[in-house]
């Protein structure tokens, strides 16, 4: 077994460098099962879940390569439509092989994901776009089974602007010669940086990031050379990291209009940013302001996955944070261990009520999920003596060396193996 052991209450200085987003190279990655040459992805960060989607395009008959932060992805036109069991589950966001497949194959067959660590993941929204779109849906036993003589594009209006649903159909579309409009598309800019990575390769994609995408089908899609955007939500989480220790650091190689919906919350919590060129200075104060309200919403509103951390650097703040999600169920496990450290955090149902302390100690706690994960890290590093933190599987799916980085900025952090 895995933890990572931290000696809390150092001071955090120096830079970081933000990777790629996880986010952006899951679909892309996915993506790469339509296009019959070469694909070259730069900046691809080096996380669990880029390793199981590389394993997967492996599996169905791709020939993946990596050297340094460099994939790259060849099919070679003779793929699989099914992906097993075992590697279905190892995350969810496999699930964005079903368009892909069906698109290229005419047919896909894959085994329903289940719940996870965040509660219920439904894909209704994903099948029923699926269908609309002249698809065959089957669920049977846990599997899933898409068939279609031909795409027939239409009109969609997503119920809910998911994420996934709209990379799906997305990915669904982009092959053919009909035309697709998605009404209620998610607009985060992973959904941009699939639509840029498509067009690159030769789609006819429109109206990424806002309401209303347009897909024009194509018939065939080449292969492209691009470099992934910067991860978002692992900058937010070392703005937290510097927030909960009350440092100045630097956070380089980061888009800073992506970080725009958490900028608010670390302004009132009394945080100086400092914008540059791709880059991001935030000087945080000896003890942090309570943030009256966050709520989470879809892009660009404030983002579900920078919550836990930002809830962990509340526990030290002066004063009452009052925290809203309303994108995920179960959004704060990860409560347990900040508790156990210390922390007055209160949950009534989708809110959580978060009351200051002065101090928070170390303790052992397991990570819940990913995000939650990343939240006992931050708990760590504000609190006095040490701290041991298990269930690493999690933190490994999002942040890749994260106890480099922090050591680097000074904090006394080591990962220690049985
Ligand atoms: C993606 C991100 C995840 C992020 C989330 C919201 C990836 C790999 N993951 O997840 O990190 O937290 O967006 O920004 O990119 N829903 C349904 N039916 C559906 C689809 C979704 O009810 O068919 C619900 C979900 O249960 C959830 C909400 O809609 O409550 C948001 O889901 P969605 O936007 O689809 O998130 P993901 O794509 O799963």
């Amino acid at each position: 077994m895995e933890r990572l052991v931290i000696n809390g209450k150092r001071k955090l200085s120096g830079e970081v460098k933000i990777h790629g987003a996880k986010n952006a190279a899951l679909p892309i990655l996915c993506a790469c099962v339509l296009c019959d040459e070469k694909v070259v992805l730069h900046n691809c960060p080096k996380l669990s879940d880029i390793k199981n989607t590389i394993e997967i395009l492996k599996y169905l008959g791709c020939e993946v390569t990596r050297e340094e932060d460099t994939v790259e992805v060849v099919n070679k036109g003779y793929l699989k439509d099914s992906i097993p069991k075992d590697l279905m589950n190892k995350m969810r966001s496999s699930i964005i092989f079903l368009g892909p497949l069906t698109a290229k194959l005419g047919k896909a067959n894959l085994c329903l994901p289940g719940g996870c660590e965040l509660g219920p993941r439904p894909i209704d929204i994903h099948l029923k776009s699926f269908e609309k779109l002249n698809v065959n849906v089957v669920k049977q036993s846990g599997k899933i089974a898409c068939s279609t003589e031909k795409i027939k594009g239409t009109s969609i209006n997503l119920p809910f602007p998911s994420v996934g649903a709209t990379e799906n159909i997305m990915l669904l579309t982009a092959l053919g010669n009909s035309k697709t409009l998605i009404h209620n598309a998610a607009r985060e800019p992973e959904i941009i940086e699939l639509q840029n990575f498509l067009n690159k390769c030769g789609a006819n994609i429109s109206g990424a990031g806002e309401n209303c995408i347009v897909i024009n089908g194509v018939k065939k899609l080449h292969g492209c050379t691009h470099s992934i955007l910067p991860d978002r939500i692992e900058a937010s989480t070392y703005m937290s990291f510097a927030a909960a220790t009350g440092s100045t650091i630097s956070i380089k190689n980061i888009c800073n209009e992506h970080i725009e919906p958490v900028v608010f919350a670390f302004r009132e919590a009394g945080c100086e940013m400092l914008f540059g060129e791709n880059e991001l200075k935030i000087i945080a104060p000896k003890r942090l302001n309570r943030i009256m309200h966050i709520k989470t919403l879809v892009y660009p509103g404030f983002p579900t996955d920078s919550g836990m951390p930002i809830i962990a650097m509340s526990c030290v703040a002066k004063g009452t944070t009052i925290f809203e999600e309303t994108i995920f169920q179960n959004r704060y496990n990860a409560t347990l261990g900040l508790n156990k450290m210390g922390a007055n955090i209160k949950i009534y149902d989708r809110i959580a009520v978060v009351e200051g302390v002065k101090e928070l100690y170390g303790a052992d706690v397991e990570a819940t999920d990913l995000r939650g994960g990343a939240a006992l890290v931050c708990a760590s590093l504000a609190a006095n003596g040490i701290t041991k933190i298990t269930q690493l599987q999690h933190i490994d799916r999002g942040y890749e060396n994260i106890e480099y980085n922090l050591s680097v900025l000074g904090a006394d952090i080591k990962r220690e193996k049985d």
